[in-house]
């Protein structure tokens, strides 16, 4: 009779080491300071084991394509929502209706929908150009206001932007840009930028951050990349183009044949509460939360007072679309002389 309590505690115990031993495997693609706040929170507040790699946006899709056959991925944490539209529609992302998506933003929730439910919003940002103040008042260079004040000769070898094969950022760039001014024209406008660009990086932070260090004078990025360097007390600052721009809605998804689905499920859920969006901000990251209940921080920027375009996010997330953009970008842009 005695032993029945001792069974009961003996499974509970069970119970509780196995979920103790729950792992969870994600790529993260957004800055390294939240990337590590989230793994360690979670970890520690759910003693599950996170294993977490951090890529770029398109960097991370290469990977889960490569591995679609022995997926080694559960979760694939933040980047631009493009890439994330295109796992979706290699059926590599896997359906799942979340019981938070309504507290999401009607953008966070249409990411989900147009997805069939393949990925989620999870913040967005604007598109827009990082400066170093005191570099350009030494160069005696006017801060730049519009995309086509990006191509003045004055600027040669003072812009930087990232690669848009490996960079979502630089993807919203193309993609913005193409929506802007039409096709062509967008793409002359690259050539002419290319001849500005001292440097095209892999990851879509490095421009603001070698702004930040005084390394060049302007960068095309989100501009919520910006408070975090300001931050550290780099001089930079932040404008969006007069003429329009776009933004991204970073996004999240689970990997189809994920190998810890349950605790795949049980991190998408966190991800998607107040509390964890919060996190962002606790780490320097300045995106707007896709959650409605969570709080915006002051140094978010303000989505009333930017000029957005209309952003066609199903046609720029197709993988046909976003291939083609890339390659013409890599043989009409890339391939020239600067
Ligand atoms: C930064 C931004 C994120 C963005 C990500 C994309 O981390 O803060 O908002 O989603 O870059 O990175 P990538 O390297 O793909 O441009």
């Amino acid at each position: 009779m005695k032993r029945l309590p001792l069974v009961l505690a003996a499974s509970a115990f069970f119970a509780v080491s196995a979920a103790q031993a729950q792992t969870v495997n994600v790529i993260c693609s957004v800055q390294a300071e939240w990337c590590n706040m989230i793994s360690t929170v979670y970890a520690r507040t759910t003693g599950t084991k996170v294993n977490m790699v951090m890529k770029g946006s398109g960097e991370a899709l290469a990977q889960l394509i490569a591995e679609k056959d022995n997926p080694k991925t559960d979760v694939w944490f933040g980047g631009t929502g493009d890439p994330h539209l295109q796992l979706a529609e290699q059926g590599l992302s896997q359906e799942y209706k979340s019981p938070n998506l309504s507290q999401q933003y009607p953008w966070a929730q249409a990411q989900a929908e147009q997805s069939k439910f393949r990925t989620v919003g999870i913040y967005s940002g604007p598109l827009g150009f990082g400066y170093n103040p005191e570099l350009l008042a030494k160069k005696k260079l006017p801060v730049p206001k519009t995309w086509g004040d990006l191509l003045k000769p004055e600027y040669k070898g003072d812009i930087q932007v990232a690669n848009p094969a490996s960079s979502g950022t630089a993807y919203t760039m193309v993609a913005t840009l193409v929506q802007l001014m039409g096709e062509d024209k967008a793409f002359e406008y690259m050539k002419g930028l290319h001849k500005n660009i001292s440097q095209y990086t892999r990851s879509g932070t490095g421009p603001i951050k070698a702004v930040a260090r005084g390394e060049t004078a302007v960068s095309i990025s989100f501009v919520h990349d910006g408070p975090g360097e300001k931050m550290q007390g780099f001089p930079v600052e932040t404008i969006t183009p007069a003429d329009g721009t776009g933004a991204e809605i970073g996004s999240m998804s689970i990997i189809k044949g994920a190998r810890n689905m349950e605790a795949a499920k049980k991190f998408y859920e966190w991800a998607l509460t107040p509390a964890a969006q919060e996190m962002a901000a606790a780490a320097k990251q300045f995106q707007l939360p896709s959650n409605k209940n969570a709080k915006v921080d002051p140094r978010v920027p303000d989505f009333k007072k930017i000029k957005f375009i209309n952003y066609d996010y199903a046609k720029y997330g197709a993988s046909a679309e976003r291939r083609r953009l890339i390659s013409r970008w890599e043989k009409d842009v890339n391939s020239l002389p600067r």
